[in-house]
């Protein structure tokens, strides 16, 4: 009886350890603010190495081959190689790799695990950075390079891009964008920590693809991102005043993000 009553209760005793473990390492501090904008991806992967290495299923539960369906926005000139999960397309396939350089904490800035939702208990009633429901916040994350083609704000563009390159594209001109983007709107772009601009401009020479891509080709919103508006080399020969849509934009990258010159 004695060893039964010994033995179970050090069973307890070491299931409530590992069951401790495990709610000491959800709350790891490491997953909120101040010390998640310090986390490096290792550090987030000591515990979450899934994250990377876990595999999309080869068929759907209804029998669809996951190497025999390819989505709409898999159709862009860019996109290669076998479904991948969301996160190994963008911290490990080839080409987000060359064009960008995202952070665990890009997009996880922070939530609570507990109620999923802002100012919801005792714990949290000052925090209203979180988005509902969600463990990232869409806006300032995804948003950047999968809003619309923002073709309203742009003079001499009538529509959305799959519509009109046809009239800036031939086998010369692989990239319409650049007829106007190259020397002419906006040339000083991309110059945030978590893009790689040489590499952009080097690939954007071979397809729009990889322009339209990230502004409106894989759009997941009806809206565009409002990006900021950098002055650039021979602005004030091009537009001569400020454009409605364009009064309240910053003319800088967010300062977290700023590529040091
Ligand atoms: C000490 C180990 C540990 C570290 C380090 C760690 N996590 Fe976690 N994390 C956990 C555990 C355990 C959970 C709970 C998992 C569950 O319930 O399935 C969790 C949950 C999460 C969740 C889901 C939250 C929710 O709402 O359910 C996210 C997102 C997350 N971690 C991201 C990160 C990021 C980003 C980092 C690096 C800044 C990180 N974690 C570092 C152990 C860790
Ligand atoms: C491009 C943005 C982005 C990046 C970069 C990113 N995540 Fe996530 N992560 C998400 C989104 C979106 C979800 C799903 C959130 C939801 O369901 O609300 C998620 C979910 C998770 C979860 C919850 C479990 C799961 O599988 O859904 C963990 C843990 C996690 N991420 C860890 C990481 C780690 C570790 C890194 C860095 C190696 C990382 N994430 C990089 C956007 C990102
Ligand atoms: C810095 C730019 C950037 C950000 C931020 C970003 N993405 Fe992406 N996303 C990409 C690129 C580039 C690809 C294509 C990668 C490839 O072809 O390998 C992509 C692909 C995707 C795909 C297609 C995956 C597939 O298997 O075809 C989905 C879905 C997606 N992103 C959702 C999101 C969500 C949700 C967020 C926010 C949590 C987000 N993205 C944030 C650039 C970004
Ligand atoms: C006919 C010329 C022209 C073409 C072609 C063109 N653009 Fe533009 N684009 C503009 C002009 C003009 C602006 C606005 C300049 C300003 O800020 O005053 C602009 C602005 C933008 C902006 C910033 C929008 C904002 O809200 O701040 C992005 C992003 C952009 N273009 C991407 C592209 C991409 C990607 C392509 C090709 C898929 C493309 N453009 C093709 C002329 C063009
Ligand atoms: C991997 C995704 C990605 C690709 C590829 C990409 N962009 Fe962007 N672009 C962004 C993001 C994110 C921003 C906002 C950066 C910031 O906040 O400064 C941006 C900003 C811009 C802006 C606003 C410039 C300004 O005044 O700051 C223009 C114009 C633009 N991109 C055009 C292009 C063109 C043209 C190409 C192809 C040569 C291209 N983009 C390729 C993600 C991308």
């Amino acid at each position: 009886m004695l060893l039964l009553a010994l033995a179970s209760g050090v069973a307890v005793a070491q299931d409530a350890k590992a069951r401790k473990d495990y709610l000491r390492a959800r709350w790891d501090p490491i997953h909120f603010k101040p010390l998640i904008d310090k986390a490096t991806n290792e550090q987030c992967l000591a515990c979450h190495k899934e994250i990377l290495t876990h595999k999309v299923r080869k068929a759907s539960p209804a029998g669809w081959k996951a190497d025999s369906v390819l989505a709409w926005y898999q159709t862009l000139d860019t996109y290669k190689g076998q479904q991948m999960t969301f996160h190994q397309r963008h911290l490990m396939s080839k080409y987000a790799r060359q064009v960008m350089d995202l952070k665990c904490n890009f997009c996880h800035q922070g939530n609570d695990p507990r109620e999923e939702a802002p100012a919801s208990h005792a714990e949290n009633q000052n925090d209203n950075t979180y988005t509902l429901r969600k463990m990232v916040n869409p806006e300032t994350t995804c948003l950047r390079c999968h809003g619309k083609f923002p073709y309203e704000h742009m003079e001499g563009v009538e529509g959305d891009w799959s519509k009109v390159r046809q009239d800036f594209e031939d086998e010369e001109t692989p990239n319409g964008c650049l007829t106007c983007h190259e020397e002419t709107y906006r040339t000083v772009r991309h110059q945030v920590t978590y893009l790689k601009p040489e590499n952009i401009e080097k690939l954007a020479k071979k397809s729009s693809d990889v322009c339209y891509g990230c502004h409106g080709g894989r759009k997941w919103y009806r809206i565009s991102y409002p990006y900021p508006r950098h002055p650039w080399p021979g602005m004030k020969d091009v537009v001569e005043e400020t454009p409605a849509w364009a009064k309240n934009r910053p003319t800088q990258s967010e300062a977290r993000y700023r590529r040091k010159k």
